[in-house]
């Protein structure tokens, strides 16, 4: 099937079967190898994408779902202004990253700001539940995104709120 779909912010067309990974669509047929792949059920995180403002395991999204949504991968997301909120807001708060699991830590982050501007810090430890990571404390990523939060509101209103 030919399946139309938004991919950081391009129109784009792919044939494909209906149930293929979207993760092995975008790294196979686009070359975008942010996304990777790791448990292949939905337990690790390395493989999160956009989709429709929410941030998913594109290795359980079958491409059917796909058709006419939009899908935004760290590499798309690289190229934001939120990127760098939540690149230093990390940095500020120690959040260990490896280039294994960045992009699905920085894509949480990044889908819980668009949602909840200011999070608290439970909601903050709730957007990393599907992430599965040993060398950080989930502490110090909560920390993280409260830090990209201020950095993120100071850009917009040129202060903390
Ligand atoms: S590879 Fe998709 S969640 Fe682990
Ligand atoms: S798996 Fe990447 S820092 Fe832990």
């Amino acid at each position: 099937m030919t399946i139309n779909f938004i991919l950081n912010g391009e129109d784009v067309a792919i044939r494909t079967e209906a149930d293929g990974r979207l993760l092995d669509i975008l790294r196979r047929s686009f070359n975008l190898l942010g996304a990777k792949s790791g448990c292949l059920s939905g337990r690790c995180g390395v493989c999160f994408v956009i989709l429709n403002s929410a941030v998913v395991p594109s290795c359980l999204v079958p491409a059917f779902r796909v058709r006419n949504s939009e899908i935004i991968t760290i590499e798309g997301f690289a190229q934001t202004d939120e990127y760098q909120d939540i690149v230093t807001g990390f940095s500020q708060a120690g959040v260990e990253c490896c280039g294994y699991c960045d992009s699905g830590k920085i894509l949480a982050a990044g889908a819980l700001l668009e949602r909840i501007p200011r999070p608290s810090r439970e909601e903050a430890l709730a957007a990393f539940a599907g992430i599965r990571c040993r060398c950080t404390e989930p502490e110090s990523l909560a920390e993280g995104v409260l830090a990209a939060a201020d950095i993120r509101q100071r850009r917009f209103y040129g202060r903390g709120t």
